[in-house]
């Protein structure tokens, strides 16, 4: 897709793939399946020559079971890597019980028992907040920070721009592992929310505040590149579960640089919700000089297409069962959805696929399913497969066009009519939409890069909003149609405007007329 800025690479190192890759084997490594390092090389030289940046995904909250490091913690209790990770004595009279109640986010205990476990009454656990194949590291002992060091000059040095913080919220834990206070213990939610209640600080493993001396430790890392011919790198965050305007202190000068908005990724379909997100985001990052980002979609969840077309929540689409979706309501609120995403200003992240508008993959047989998610809650949930099928290319070529080798999940055949190929030559194609919207973005909105925003009066439903004094962007989240304001031209539109008035679920840009107006 044209207009591409920085291309995300989520976790390609080898890995047993028990989470999609973020069980890490060997960080200074690539997996098989995706090549080499000197094909790693050789795929950032390129991206650097069309002018893109090249952010990897950094997992530093667990590593893989089968990493070196973790082996030998599990068959060593002398080892020095023992204390690389969390490992405790059971409790009860054989040691038989995990040494505190804290739930994996994946569902179950976040304990398992080490492989080389003494026998009862010592037996010994290990935590691990994901699956068990995920142990967690102890950033607490001093090795595990000089490995980081280390592995973060590894890509630096091979012209690696940044790096995204996978679970950012969650590297340091309460030494003394306390148990969690309800209503903490229960059932974790499989959205992940704010932190709240009684532990709006001090939660013994979430948005903690000894972590951000690892962003301080880091941040001295990626500025000591300033004087290199790329220039210092840079960090986004993976922060989900924050206490409630907790964000920005990730993002202090000294810290990480930027982290995904994930109240605008799960803001439902209404303009005065989307507002109030908007407006959150823009005025909290303003306190800390970061700049305003803008998701709506990851591969962690509901593809938007489905999610705006279904009349549940999203905790109930990520149950495994018939949701009730309307396809082509979902499909003009993610137009619109997305025309308004780049009119804001900062940055905007796309997910692949978002821009061919692929619906969510329901019917995935459970034996093809990869996501732990799904596995671990026996099939209750569906897991996240659905929005990590691989991108279809071409309606004729076999496996849509995206591998001469059978994908790791199967492709529909319907999805050929959403295809790259079919869609390139269609101007009413969500690809083209994208295309435009990022070409006209970068030509107009994004010089200066100010987060300057003007809310306008509007209808009730309707999001209007002026950016300088010639664009204006209008979004109709009412269900009724309203009138296009006067005195400007059209930019362009979600949807047709067949009656001169802007339609339900539709955005339209739009610029001021005259000497001074936009060319
Ligand atoms: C966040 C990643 O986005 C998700 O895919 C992964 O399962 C967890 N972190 C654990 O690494």
């Amino acid at each position: 897709m044209g207009g591409v800025d920085a291309l995300w690479i989520t976790p390609w190192y080898p890995s047993p793939m028990a989470d999609g890759g973020y069980d890490v084997a060997d960080y200074c490594d690539i997996h098989p399946d995706f090549g080499d390092l000197e094909q790693a090389t050789a795929l950032l030289d390129d991206a650097h020559h069309h002018g893109m940046r090249v952010p990897l995904d950094l997992v530093a909250n667990h590593t893989s079971d089968h990493h070196p490091w973790f082996r030998r913690a599990a068959s060593d209790p002398s080892a020095p890597e023992r204390d690389w990770y969390w490992t405790r004595r059971g409790r009860g009279a054989y040691g038989e019980l995990p040494p505190n109640n804290w739930k994996s986010v994946f569902g179950g205990s976040a304990w398992s028992k080490l492989d080389s476990a003494v026998k009862p009454p010592r037996t010994e656990w290990y935590l691990h907040l994901f699956t068990p194949a995920q142990p967690d590291l102890n950033w607490d002992n001093p090795g595990v920070a000089e490995q980081f060091d280390h592995i973060l000059r590894f890509w630096f040095d091979r012209g690696v721009d940044g790096l995204r913080i996978d679970v950012a919220h969650g590297l340091t834990k309460h030494p003394d592992l306390p148990d969690l206070a309800a209503p903490h213990n229960a059932t974790p939610s499989r959205s992940p929310d704010e932190v709240s209640g009684a532990y709006v600080v001090n939660h013994p493993h979430w948005d903690r505040d000894d972590v951000h001396r690892i962003f301080r430790r880091w941040r001295e890392i990626a500025d000591s590149y300033a004087s290199s011919k790329q220039g210092a790198r840079i960090f986004v965050a993976e922060a989900w579960r924050t206490r409630k305007g907790g964000l920005p202190r990730y993002l202090r000068a000294d810290e990480l640089h930027t982290a995904f908005n994930f109240d605008f990724l799960k803001c439902p379909w209404d303009a005065d919700l989307l507002q109030a997100t908007i407006e959150t985001q823009i005025r909290s990052l303003a306190t800390v000089g970061a700049t305003p980002t803008w998701v709506l979609s990851s591969h962690d969840l509901i593809r938007p297409v489905t999610r705006f077309g279904s009349k549940g929540s999203l905790a109930d689409l990520m149950l495994n069962d018939e949701p009730d979706i309307d396809l082509e309501v979902g499909c003009r609120r993610a137009r619109a959805a997305a025309l308004l995403m780049l009119a804001l200003p900062g940055s905007a992240f796309i997910y692949q696929g978002e821009e061919l508008g692929l619906p969510e993959v329901f019917d995935i047989a459970p034996e093809a399913r990869q996501d732990p998610i799904s596995s671990g809650s026996g099939v209750k949930q569906r897991g996240r497969d659905g929005c990590r099928v691989p991108l279809p290319w071409s309606g004729e070529l076999p496996a849509l066009g995206f591998s001469n080798a059978t994908p790791w999940l199967p492709q529909p055949a319907w999805w050929a009519q959403y295809s790259v190929d079919q869609q390139e030559s269609d101007p009413s194609s969500m690809l083209t939409l994208y295309r435009r919207a990022i070409h006209w973005r970068r030509r107009h909105l994004t010089i200066p890069l100010t987060p300057e925003l003007d809310w306008l009066d509007s209808a009730p439903g309707v999001l209007a909003f002026r950016r300088g004094d010639e664009f204006q962007c209008v979004v109709n989240a009412s269900p009724v149609t309203v009138d296009l304001p006067s005195g400007s031209q059209l930019v362009m539109a979600s949807g047709e405007l067949p009656t001169k008035g802007i339609p339900p679920d539709t955005t339209v840009w739009l610029h001021a007329c005259g000497p001074h107006g936009l060319r």
